[in-house]
């Protein structure tokens, strides 16, 4: 009999498990330890039942309270390696459940360019993957050269940026239907540690500056719109700072909403709205999320 290659633990709560410190208890998480021995994994999500979703480092979520019709899965390998070298690239490969800091820490340590960009953006290497996070003009997928993934037709297969589609904050397979990426493979250039760190300080710099960096968040809530920023239209339909109980519109980027500890789900999503038809009256835009709502 093939060993089982993932646990499966009760009640995931929400609140710990997502930056935003928002939501209830999910039925069940699935923990994946090895991807190569996942043939079971189709009949236990069968059996569970539940809407199956993806749990990374929860950064981009907004989980309402109370009990979850969810089944989580999430990928508890964190290693990151630095594999080899040739003709000045070096290759790295990371498990989707490291944290993307790490990540970048270690791509710094070794003095490895290319995804510097990505600094200070929270969450799990496989979330980022998945919808293709990106800032200062790098996206996370413009260094990779494969991906692990596992789908329920043909189990788990190294894959290649050409099998995706790409958009923006947005990634799916081209055949496709649901996809767990369990790690990646990049190529990043050599250069010298110093000036790998020194990048990643002044973007460092500029997120401290002009996003509450540390904050119970989930990112920008909203998607930017084609040619605007949501942050600059929430911010002139006076949205900025604006709160509801324990959740407001940060002071320093109207597109982040803030958690001051005792907000709650329903605030959140009330919040939420209250900016989307603000940003309708004042400007005849229909802003989409960005942030992902659970259930
Ligand atoms: N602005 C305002 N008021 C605000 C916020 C912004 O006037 O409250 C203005 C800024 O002054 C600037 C313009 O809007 O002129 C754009 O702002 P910013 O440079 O902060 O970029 P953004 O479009 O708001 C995007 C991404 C961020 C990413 C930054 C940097 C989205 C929704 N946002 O923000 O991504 O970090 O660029 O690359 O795509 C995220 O996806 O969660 C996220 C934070």
């Amino acid at each position: 009999m093939s060993r089982k290659g993932f646990s499966i633990l009760p009640g995931p709560v929400l609140a710990r498990r997502t930056t935003m410190g928002l939501g209830g208890a999910a039925l069940v998480e699935i923990r994946v330890e090895d991807p190569l021995c996942l043939d079971d994994l189709p009949d236990a999500l069968r059996n569970l039942g539940g809407r199956v979703e993806t749990l990374g480092g929860g950064s981009n979520i907004i989980a309402a309270d109370g009990e979850l019709p969810l089944t989580l899965i999430s990928v508890a390998g964190k290693e990151i390696r630095v594999e080899s070298e040739a003709r000045g690239r070096v290759a790295v490969r990371a498990e989707a459940g490291a944290r993307l800091p790490a990540l970048l820490n270690a791509l710094a340590k070794a003095g490895l360019s290319g995804l510097e960009g990505l600094s200070g953006i929270p969450g799990s290497v496989g979330g980022a993957l998945a919808m293709n996070a990106g800032s200062y003009g790098v996206e996370v997928w413009s260094a990779v050269t494969s991906v692990q993934v596992f789908t329920l037709g043909r189990g788990t297969l190294e894959m290649y940026p050409e099998d995706f589609a790409f958009g923006y904050r947005n990634c799916a397979l081209k055949t496709g239907g649901p996809f767990l990426i369990t790690a990646a493979s990049f190529s990043l250039a050599t250069t010298e540690s110093g000036a790998v760190r020194a990048r990643m300080r002044e973007i460092m710099l500029r997120k401290r500056a002009t996003q509450p960096v540390g904050e119970k968040s989930a990112g920008c809530v909203f998607k930017n719109p084609a040619g605007a920023s949501a942050g600059k239209l929430l911010d002139e339909a006076g949205l900025k700072g604006k709160g509801l109980g324990g959740m407001s519109y940060s002071e320093l980027h109207a597109n982040f909403m803030i958690n001051n500890g005792h907000g709650t789900s329903d605030e959140a999503l009330e919040l939420l709205e209250l900016g989307r038809d603000a940003v309708w009256a004042r400007h005849g835009i229909r802003l989409e999320n960005e942030v992902r709502i659970w259930p």
